[in-house]
């Protein structure tokens, strides 16, 4: 089911306009659909309900403090890469024993807190973080529990700037270098070993990356245990792709069948880190048609969001799908380039677009909800956006806009007569 849909020509997110939310909460504004949210999380519970497996959402997708409690409600756990993003699931009422923390560059201070707070698993990308995470726990006496991350080596056939796992990539340890660290993990005495990891990359849309990846994952657990070195948990990270345009990536529970039966009967915990597949369909970005200039070469709409809000397109050449809030009949459509108030050639949303509006229309960015608000920033000195939550009927604030105030928050000038 589509949780954003249009009532007699009026965009709605579930059941509330896309004019109303603009009239309370202005634009640019990002409107997450707590239903789709939920929904996509349960085809991941129903598709593991009979195997042991923890869904780790990988926070930083979406990590709004709203989004988060609705996902911990449902149970969810949390990947998360830096300390920041635990002390948000902390806030959200979620579960640090349900938390998995992934990252090239976690710093001791990181593990610390990690650490004390009981988190599942510590996902290790060198041999070096091992050492300093051996000492950090010795310093609390604790046991630090731990997965290695592999990078298998599979091209995840995705953008390169999201591939992850391929050897040229900064992400995980060769296998070679896996057998070592575990080893050396296995002597140490504040490691626990506990599973193995790997995250290939991102938006994939075929299934067999995934499954080439964990083949190899599954010889490495048998060779690991025939050196006495138990693996418990399989983490095979997140990167199931979701439907921007015209893409076909498999049904969540086509994804998860395809991972249980590459595993057989094994006794293995499952964890899943998966971002995008819940979240990004999850949510939209609502913008304002400031102004409509045309030129001899393009039909230019200036909206009120720009790259600062959503860098997709101008990072990855990402196409998202834009559309009016309201279809009014009779209009001529025009081709339109969708661009934004920042001071860049590269402040784009959408070029090329076939799209019946004018000046002062409200347009949705669909596809929003992952690394859209998590990736925003103040470039240009502009505020960042609302984010507002839909459920049902009711609209609740998740994030208020940025003020002028903000922006100033924490700086400071030179002393006087310095
Ligand atoms: N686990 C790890 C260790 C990751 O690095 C990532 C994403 C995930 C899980 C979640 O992957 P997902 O299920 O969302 O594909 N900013 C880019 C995407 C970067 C993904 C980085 N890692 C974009 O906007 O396309």
């Amino acid at each position: 089911m589509n949780h954003f849909h249009y009532k007699q020509g009026e965009l709605h997110a579930e059941g509330v306009s896309a004019s109303r939310i603009a009239r309370e909460f202005g634009t640019p504004c990002y409107v997450y659909s707590r239903a789709a949210l939920e929904t996509s999380f349960a085809a991941y519970q129903q598709a593991l309900a009979d195997v042991p497996h923890l869904i780790c959402y990988a926070v930083k997708a979406n990590s709004n403090l709203a989004v988060l409690d609705i996902l911990a409600r449902q149970g969810a756990g949390f990947d998360i890469v830096s300390v920041g993003e635990l002390e948000r699931v902390v806030a959200a009422g979620g579960d640090p024993a349900k938390t998995v923390f992934s990252g090239v560059g976690k710093t001791a201070g990181e593990m610390r807190r990690a650490l004390e707070l009981g988190i599942h698993c510590f996902n290790l990308e060198s041999a070096a973080e091992l050492e300093v995470l051996n000492r950090v726990a010795g310093e609390l006496s604790l046991v630090a529990p731990v997965s290695v991350r592999v990078n298998p080596d599979v091209d995840a056939r995705t953008h390169p700037y999201i591939s992850t796992g391929l050897r040229e990539n900064k992400f995980g340890v060769t296998m070679d270098e896996a057998l070592r660290v575990y080893r050396r993990a296995a002597e140490l005495p504040n490691i626990n070993v506990q599973g193995l990891d790997c995250h290939i990359g991102s938006q994939l849309t075929d299934l067999s990356p995934f499954i080439d990846a964990l083949h190899r994952l599954l010889g490495l657990v048998d060779q690991l245990a025939a050196e006495g070195i138990e693996i418990r948990h399989l983490d095979l990270g997140g990167g199931l792709g979701v439907r921007y345009r015209d893409e076909e990536p498999p049904a969540i529970a086509d994804y998860v069948a395809a991972i249980r039966a590459e595993l057989g009967d094994r006794e293995l915990t499952l964890v899943l880190e998966p971002g995008r597949s819940i979240a990004a369909n999850a949510g939209l970005l609502l913008t304002a048609v400031e102004y409509t200039k045309p030129t001899p070469e393009h039909n230019f709409a200036l909206i009120d969001a720009g790259m600062n809000d959503m860098i997709r397109p101008a990072l990855y050449q990402a196409w998202l799908d834009i559309q009016p809030a309201r279809h009014v009949a009779g209009r001529e459509a025009k081709t339109w380039d969708i661009v934004g108030p920042v001071c860049e050639t590269a402040d784009f949303l959408g070029k090329g677009r076939e799209l019946a509006i004018t000046d002062g229309d409200l347009l949705a960015v669909f596809g929003a909800g992952a690394y859209g608000f998590t990736m925003s920033s103040n470039y240009n000195s502009r505020p960042r956006a609302a984010e507002v939550i839909v459920d049902g009927e009711q609209l609740h604030l998740a994030r208020r806009r940025e003020t002028l105030e903000d922006l100033l928050r924490g700086e400071q000038r030179l002393p006087d007569g310095g």
